[in-house]
């Protein structure tokens, strides 16, 4: 395990949302963090079947063009009764013809899918998010952390406060969904979550105790 000794590092991504998590995470840490949205690197294309795969992509494009570590985010959202769609995909469901992405369509989809099967009740409709972080040196060096929530979909979507599918995204033991909480909630800093909320936070966890603890 290779333990992170800079304080300045690439955020390797181009979603605003997974952006502002990561420096929210980070921030506590002292790090100085650009994003590779801000430093106009290409997207790669995410050709990988795995969130290890896509996630270690991302990283070591952003480590190369950069010079310095890269953190990179992937993750998306697996419904069980859909066996685990859409999953590495869950980007892709939000798509349009025209390239720009409409998570409103994209939360339709999954309850249309869940509606075809007539799934109603929340023990039908189990899920969770996953996300998988990766740090890439430029040398080619890499560590994967994962974390997982475990949760249910919920219709209609409620809340304005995250993005992506946050507002379809109930996790067990809460009332409320992803999309109607803090920022502070959703990493499960405000009740002092042992093991963080967000499968984000959880894979952050994971990150802080391998790379940056002595
Ligand atoms: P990718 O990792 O860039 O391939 O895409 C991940 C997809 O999952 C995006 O469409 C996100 O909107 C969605 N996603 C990942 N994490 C979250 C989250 O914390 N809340 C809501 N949607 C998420």
């Amino acid at each position: 395990m290779r333990k992170l000794d800079t304080k300045t590092i690439v955020v390797a991504s181009h979603n605003g949302g997974k952006i502002r998590e990561i420096a929210e995470l980070i921030g506590p840490f002292g790090f100085s963090a650009r994003s590779a949205a801000e430093l106009q690197f290409e997207e790669p294309e995410e050709t990988g079947t795995t969130f290890e795969q896509n996630a270690a992509i991302k990283a070591l494009a952003s480590a190369k063009a950069s010079g310095l570590p890269a953190l990179s985010d992937d993750s998306g959202l697996m419904v069980d009764a859909l066996g685990g769609a859409p999953g590495v995909y869950t980007a892709n469901w939000a798509e349009r013809e025209d390239g720009s992405r409409d998570f409103q369509m994209a939360m339709e989809k999954v309850e249309n899918a869940l509606q075809e099967k007539h799934l109603t009740r929340a023990d039908q409709r189990t899920a969770r998010f996953v996300s998988v972080l990766c740090l890439a040196w430029p040398d080619g060096h890499t560590e994967l952390f994962r974390g997982e929530v475990e949760g249910t979909v919920v219709w209609p979507p409620r809340g304005e406060k995250g993005f992506g599918y946050d507002p379809i995204f109930k996790p067990n033991g809460y009332d409320t969904t992803f999309g109607e909480m803090s920022s502070d909630e959703k990493h499960g800093w405000s009740r002092g979550e042992p093991e963080a909320l967000s499968h984000r936070a959880r894979a952050f966890k994971r990150f802080v105790e391998t790379c940056l603890e002595a």
